[in-house]
């Protein structure tokens, strides 16, 4: 292909951690690119955690900014955006699935731009393999430069020619970039930027840069903001929201601040994910206990319960680390909800260390977890352990945890029946016209009778029944 534009990622550079200071950058779209999108339409597919749904928001604000609209299907657009996720193979698979599925929009609308961000184009063998077998995608770019993409798309646009843009790099910060949310009563709040844990399995520290935390000023307004539009939830983002603040040189302003200072406005719900555990502080549990509107439920991964394993996983705590921090929650919040992940299938992971991790499960109470078995990932230390676990054992494990996972999980819901619980109205329930569904203040699903112009309300509910996978009840008016 003629005059491409090429800056391709480099993992070993993303490896890279200095000491230099983040540069806060606020957003302005250059004005050449300002009226590209009128009368054209665009799709948007997510894929992956909490952190691209809310980068989503954000291309969704960019594209709207200069004149792009929603298409109805995919047969109506101009363009397709894959925010993309690179966890684990599976999630890599089911995007490379979906562009060779997108194929035959191209051959029918040869102006269709395909683009491609987010997580996967932080790494070369992505790249490579777009390069290569995936000739209809227009635009490769990295989490670095998705505040570009008006560019990206106007050089498309104006030369047809491939862009390819991603940068591997610490990292900056970018503020007041346009967001168009998908709820109108809930939002995603970012606090901090990329990972530097460098847990050995994962490739976040790699395609998402190092940490770094936005000013508190930035997030109290954003979520005053928020509240000012009648907003009833913010859940505060990051990838270890517990390190926010320990990039501030200036100042000493810790998460558990953070937490304090925005508890005093007036919002009902404040949420955060995620927490490590070697980083989650006495203070922020007093916090925690005394704030009635940050709510008691918290997820806090584990990844495993034998000490063996955490240390090959580069966690920096013990499972007695661990059994002691879900204590002293427990203590200063009761009736707390925690949730956890956990990897099955860790290189050297053995019957006994699995029934460990079993025995801490049963231990913490947790009421849900995300359970994966383990997938090497091209650049990160653990892909190169030494394996001996077969994909059969693998499998079995992850069943056996799932078993006394999803027991927890009907444990977590049954101790909710005769209880009256503050729902957030979400929207109908699927499959039933006159059923709606939101969550509790515990983050549990519930179901019950009520009108939709309750959807965006907080409403009384009293529970009668906790099914599966979600509560049932009646509505209350008060
Ligand atoms: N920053 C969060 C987790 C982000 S990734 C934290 O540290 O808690 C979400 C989850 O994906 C992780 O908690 C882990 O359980 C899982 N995960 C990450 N890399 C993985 C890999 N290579 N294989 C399987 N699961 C993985
Ligand atoms: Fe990945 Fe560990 Fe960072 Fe979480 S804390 S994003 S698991 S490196
Ligand atoms: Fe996936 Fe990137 Fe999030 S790899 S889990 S989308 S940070």
């Amino acid at each position: 292909m003629q005059n491409c534009d090429y800056n391709k990622p480099q993992m070993n550079a993303a490896r890279k951690r200095t000491k230099t200071t983040t540069s806060v950058v606020d957003f302005a779209i250059p004005k050449s690119a300002m009226e590209i999108g009128i009368d054209k339409k665009y799709i948007l597919l997510t894929y992956g955690c909490q952190g691209n749904e809310s980068d989503s928001e954000k291309i969704r604000g960019l594209l709207e900014t200069i004149g792009f609209s929603l298409a109805s299907d995919e047969t109506m657009a101009d363009l397709i955006v894959l925010n993309t996720c690179a966890i684990r193979a599976n999630a890599e698979n089911k995007v490379f699935g979906e562009l060779g599925r997108l194929k035959k929009y191209v051959k029918a609308k040869p102006d269709l731009i395909i683009a491609i961000g987010g997580c996967m184009p932080q790494e070369e063998i992505v790249v490579e393999k777009i390069l290569k077998t995936y000739p209809q995608v227009k635009i490769i770019f990295g989490t670095h430069n998705l505040y570009q993409l008006p560019q990206f798309l106007e050089r498309v646009m104006s030369n047809h020619n491939r862009v390819i843009e991603v940068l591997s790099e610490e990292g900056n910060i970018i503020e007041k970039l346009p967001t168009v949310r998908t709820s109108r009563s809930k939002a995603w709040v970012d606090i901090m930027y990329g990972c530097d844990e460098f847990c050995t399995y994962c490739i976040v520290p790699y395609t998402r840069g190092k940490e770094r935390s936005r000013k508190p000023e930035y997030i109290i307004k954003e979520v005053q903001s928020l509240i000012d539009q009648g907003y009833h939830e913010v859940t505060l983002l990051g990838q270890n929201v517990n390190s926010y603040g320990l990039d501030f040189t200036e100042y000493r302003y810790r998460f558990s601040d953070l937490l304090q200072a925005l508890s005093q406005l007036p919002i009902e719900r404040i949420r955060f994910t995620t927490s490590h555990p070697k980083d989650f502080s006495t203070d922020l549990i007093t916090v925690l206990a005394k704030q009635k509107n940050l709510m008691p439920a918290i997820h806090l991964p584990v990844q495993s319960g034998s000490d063996k394993i955490l240390k090959a996983m580069n966690r920096k705590y013990t499972k007695a680390d661990y059994m002691d921090l879900v204590d002293k929650i427990y203590q200063a919040i009761p009736d707390v909800s925690l949730t956890t992940d956990i990897i099955v299938g860790f290189p050297g992971e053995t019957e006994s260390d699995f029934l460990e991790t079993i025995a801490l499960v049963e231990y913490c109470r947790f009421e849900g977890a995300y359970t994966f078995v383990f997938s090497p990932r091209v650049g990160t230390p653990a892909a190169q352990f030494n394996d001996t676990v077969s994909i059969d054992e693998k499998m079995q494990r992850l069943y056996r945890l799932n078993d006394v996972i999803n027991q927890g999980f009907a444990r977590g819901n049954h101790r909710f029946v005769n209880q009256t619980l503050k729902v957030l109205v979400d929207g109908r329930s699927k499959g039933k016209a006159d059923v709606l569904s939101g969550y509790s203040e515990h983050n549990k699903l519930v179901n019950f009778r009520g009108s939709k112009t309750l959807i965006g309300t907080i409403v009384n509910v009293k529970i009668t029944d906790a099914k599966t996978w979600s509560l049932a009840g009646k509505l209350i008016n008060e």
